[in-house]
């Protein structure tokens, strides 16, 4: 892995912005410094005004930078000026600002390939989304942004292989779940070191509930201020929250040295949340506002390609292709859905449930996912997944238990997806999933009444980056599924992510984890290892 902060800026010597931060206090860099740093590659030199910070109250690279959605020729490079994260506007003036940036094949932006200048606008939060286009494929570029003589991290980012290409070996790590006051992101640490292709985070980026002054499990220098204590709903509200968990320095090494592909859940916008339907019944009309509010909030802090939502929809779902070897099916089963079945919880059995007028996905979604998967020439096929798509059985009463807020709480589509998928067995599909702060592994069966019938591909549910504290390694919970659910080959429920490495001829899928997230610097260690061969699904223990 290479280390953006470990060096200094060939054309001047100067020490460069860091990767690593120190907790809950934000790098600067010497202002007229960093502006020559950057103005020696740019394309004439800066002007005075350019240099002169730009009447900004501090570094307005607080939050970071970021990448995401992978092209063979493209990436988009993000991010949010915010000199003062916790204050209206994030502390920018109230208009428009310049911001420029540049793409290079190099990390001391010797040869920089693209460079150009974007506007980050107030009614945005002062994001930047670039589409950086006409790149090479399978390569590393650098990227950094600049405002006056204010100048960026370093940012490191990765482009998709050619479209049929035929590529050796890809890896991706799958992450969701990262409440900021359950703990350290110390995962997100040793995920940096990964060297993955790209992240999908498949939910619960942010929690939306109001944060105590003493910042929970973590152990705050300073009091989280009084604005956080209520739960967002506003769009400002929203954008704090961000802010406050874009302010882990782990958080943003991740984005730093490693392209993500995002995907929400439920708690961008509310816990349990499903279509225009709130938790706590509330008036439609102010639920409406209130998602609105959040995508739009979502979108601003998110390395997304396509434009800001403008009201209560965003077309979220969508496909990346990495040659012929994967291609990343990136769900959204939280906007279409129909309300839960007999409320929100873990229920026996029930009618409701298996009601095919129900939407999950719904038809629309559901239908470009199977011909996608069907039209694709792709060795495997990932699903980005929010909740878990295989059935799960908490059998402690001797009832059959289901979650009614995932996939087996809508047993239509649940039932569409895999009748879909198993005549697609060439195709090998792998679902990847995140929401129950647990480690999963799973056998996906066209039916799981019957444990000898047709298994159609593989489920890896990730555990959690931080949600749920420390864990443990098989809860009372953990143990009843093992028991009741023979697809299930694996659970564990310490903090941790999925490594997932792709070959023509295998898949591996490295569980790891880390003991403790309540004090920083735990160690990171692989818990389990599986198999998977191409054309042949389900889990082999390696
Ligand atoms: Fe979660």
């Amino acid at each position: 892995m290479t280390d953006p902060a470990s060096t200094s800026d060939p054309d001047s010597g100067i020490p460069r912005p860091a990767v690593r931060y120190a907790r809950r206090r934000f790098m600067t860099v010497t202002a007229a410094a960093t502006a020559l740093a950057f103005a020696t590659n740019l394309p004439g030199r800066a002007s005075a005004a350019d240099v002169s910070g730009g009447g900004l109250s501090g570094d307005p690279f607080t939050l970071g930078v970021a990448s995401g959605d992978p092209l063979p020729d493209a990436v988009v490079i993000w991010t949010r000026l915010a000199p003062q994260p916790y204050e209206p506007l994030g502390g920018m003036p109230y208009n428009a600002v310049t911001v420029q940036w540049q793409l290079a094949e190099d990390e001391g932006f010797r040869r920089v390939v693209r460079s150009g200048k974007a506007a980050a606008q107030p009614e945005f939060s002062y994001s930047v989304h670039v589409d950086v286009r006409g790149l090479r494929p399978s390569r590393y570029y650098w990227y950094r942004f600049r405002v006056g003589g204010w100048i960026s991290p370093v940012g490191r980012t990765r482009t998709a292989p050619a479209a049929g290409a035929r590529v050796s070996h890809l890896r991706f790590a799958v992450a969701s779940c990262q409440s900021w006051p359950d703990g350290y992101y110390t995962a997100l640490s040793h995920l940096s070191a990964e060297n993955a292709d790209a992240v999908l985070f498949v939910g619960d980026y942010i929690y939306e509930y109001g944060i105590s002054a003493s910042g929970g499990l973590r152990d705050t220098a300073d009091p989280v201020p009084d604005q956080f204590r209520t739960e967002a709903d506003t769009l400002d509200r929203y954008r704090l929250q961000y802010a406050l968990y874009k302010s882990d320095p782990d958080l943003r090494a991740a984005h730093q040295t490693t392209p993500w592909i995002c995907t929400w859940d439920d708690h961008e916008v509310q816990d349990n949340y499903a279509g225009l339907v709130s938790r706590t019944d509330a008036p439609i009309e102010d639920f409406t506002v209130r998602r609105a509010n959040a995508y739009r909030a979502y979108w601003e802090h998110m390395p997304l390609r396509t434009p800001a939502p403008q009201g209560p929809d965003y077309l979220l779902y969508r496909r990346l292709t990495f040659g012929r070897l994967a291609e990343v099916n990136v769900l959204d089963t939280r906007q279409y859905r129909a309300d839960q079945a007999d409320g929100d919880l873990w229920k026996p059995d029930n009618p409701g449930r298996d009601d095919p007028s129900r939407p999950f996905a719904g038809a629309q979604q559901r239908r470009w996912l199977l011909d996608g998967v069907r039209s694709s020439t792709s060795t495997w096929n990932l699903l980005a997944n929010q909740v878990v798509m295989s059935r799960m059985d908490l059998d402690a009463s001797g009832t059959a238990t289901y979650n009614m807020d995932a996939w087996d709480g809508y047993t239509h589509e649940q039932q569409l997806v895999l009748d879909g998928l198993a005549g697609l067995r060439a195709r090998n599909p792998v679902v990847v999933t995140g929401d129950v702060h647990a480690a999963y592994a799973m056998d996906m069966k066209r039916d799981f009444d019957d444990p000898r019938s047709q298994t159609i591909g593989v489920e890896l549910v990730g555990t959690s980056i931080s949600s749920g504290g420390n864990g443990t390694d098989v809860s009372v919970n953990g143990q009843n599924f093992l028991d009741h659910n023979p697809h299930l080959k694996l659970v564990n429920e310490r903090r941790g992510y999925i490594v997932v490495d792709l070959t023509p001829v295998q898949l591996h899928a490295h569980y790891r984890a880390v003991p403790y997230i309540d004090s920083p610097g735990a160690p990171i260690s692989t818990i389990a290892s599986f198999a998977v061969e191409a054309g042949h699904p389900g889990l082999n223990r390696v």
